[in-house]
């Protein structure tokens, strides 16, 4: 009971992984930087920025914090876990070299080529008459994905060739997106799911499974978000599949990181496919997913702190699994994930009678107001996926709040099947 911890992070990711962490009998006292509304009930949040590294790295020192646990993106590419590493504190998430498997595109890709892990045939490019003229005379859809940190919102699945050539523009010409290359996949069929790995150089220690939601409305229509739900388990990945994905992807991915010098550590996240010809990747992330994180966790019985420690010195560490299903649903601002209005007051929360995620919150004295894109997540529990879903939706109706909207169909693809 005397671990310090800091977690870097400010959304429902970083809030789910402060609640595991409380859980353990190991840990003593929980920091989060910078943390939100609704952490704060459950850590000390510290006014720091994720990308703050020199603040962070002073902060942990200064503190005497064992261990720092990074949740977002943006950190890891600014470098958070080689300068705190650097500095002798122990970090978990991946170097900014390792981190690329998620912030370049085309670096994951040449991984899985190199490595003969199953993923889309590619393409890269960063002129646009050459893009064009690729994409112009293949089949539709066109996969066409900005090659850098977008936020889950720089692919494009374009069903028709104005589309296509619009995304290419927007990506290659348009000085907003930054420096402007882009990767164009085969297209591939099939429901996707979120395979979540520790990872430590060699060693894999698998989380369970999740399925995430990624367009704003039901059906799956709309434009891609960070994510709008996600469930667990997920009946459909039945073991066999789940072998092939944890032996052909994610543990000849972290055999492949380390044969190339860039050993991973962290969580390494498979968005993968299940193609009928067997699973394939779709991305890696270099972290949690979110919303995932939120409805993956709880089910872990065994002490998530050993978990970390055991990825960060590189010792074996066994899991335990409730059997439990968890599914939660996203709340986000109308408008998301264009523009959206802040500091809409939410009530009723206090009325709710099940984990509340925090995403994008501001307490104002009393009242909690929106502060983001993705607003809040309200995960129910229960027995099957059908009893979780109704779980979350009783209380997501307690929830008053006119600038919200959420998705009605979360984990449709398995509520008859377990
Ligand atoms: P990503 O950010 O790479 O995960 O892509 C966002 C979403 O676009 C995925 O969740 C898929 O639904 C879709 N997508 C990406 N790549 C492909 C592909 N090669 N084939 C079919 N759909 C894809
Ligand atoms: N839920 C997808 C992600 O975390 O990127």
């Amino acid at each position: 009971m005397d671990k310090k911890v800091l977690v870097v992070g400010g959304g429902g990711r970083c809030h789910a992984i402060v609640k595991a962490l409380k859980r353990s009998p190991r840990v003593g006292k929980i920091f989060c930087a910078p943390g939100n509304a609704g952490i704060a009930e459950d850590a000390e949040c510290v006014a720091i920025g994720v990308e703050d590294v020199d603040a962070l790295v002073k902060f942990v020192g200064e503190n005497g914090i064992d261990m720092t646990v990074v949740g977002p993106e943006a950190a890891l590419a600014a470098g958070l876990v080689d300068a705190l590493e650097a500095a002798g504190h122990k970090a978990f998430g991946p170097t900014k070299a390792a981190a690329r498997i998620e912030s370049s595109k085309e670096f994951a890709k040449q991984i899985m080529k190199r490595h003969g892990v199953p993923t889309a045939g590619y393409e890269a490019f960063d002129d646009f008459d050459a893009a064009w003229e690729y994409v112009k005379n293949r089949p539709l859809p066109a996969v066409i994905k900005y090659d850098g940190l977008a936020a889950g919102k720089g692919v494009v699945v374009a069903l028709s060739y104005e589309e296509a050539e619009a995304a290419l523009r927007d990506m290659l010409l348009d000085a907003s997106f930054g420096k402007g290359r882009v990767v164009v996949e085969d297209f591939l069929d099939g429901p996707e799911f979120s395979f979540m790995c520790v990872v430590s150089g060699r060693k894999v220690y698998p989380l369970a499974m999740a399925q995430d939601h990624k367009r704003a409305y039901d059906g799956d229509k709309g434009p891609n978000t960070g994510g709008m739900g996600a469930y667990s388990p997920v009946p459909f990945v039945t073991e066999e599949v789940r072998a092939t994905a944890l032996r052909d992807i994610m543990q000849r991915t972290a055999d492949a990181m380390a044969d190339e010098g860039v050993p991973f550590k962290g969580v390494l996240y498979g968005g993968l496919i299940l193609t009928a010809d067997g699973p394939k990747v779709i991305e890696f992330n270099a972290r949690f997913g979110d919303p995932e994180t939120e409805v993956v966790l709880p089910r872990l019985k065994s002490d998530f702190y050993d978990l970390v420690e055991a990825a960060v010195d590189g010792r074996d560490c066994a899991t335990e699994w409730s059997p439990e299903a968890y599914l939660g649903v996203v709340l986000a601002s109308k408008g998301y994930p264009g523009s959206y209005k802040k500091g809409v007051e939410i009530k009723g929360l206090d009325k709710v009678d099940a984990e509340v995620y925090h995403m994008g919150t501001k307490r104002d004295g009393d009242r909690i107001l929106t502060a983001g894109g993705r607003v809040l997540m309200v995960v129910g529990k229960g027995k099957n996926i059908a009893e979780a879903n109704e779980a979350a939706k009783a209380e997501i109706s307690k929830i008053d709040c006119p600038e919200l909207f959420h998705r009605t169909d979360i984990g449709k693809a398995s509520l008859n099947q377990l």
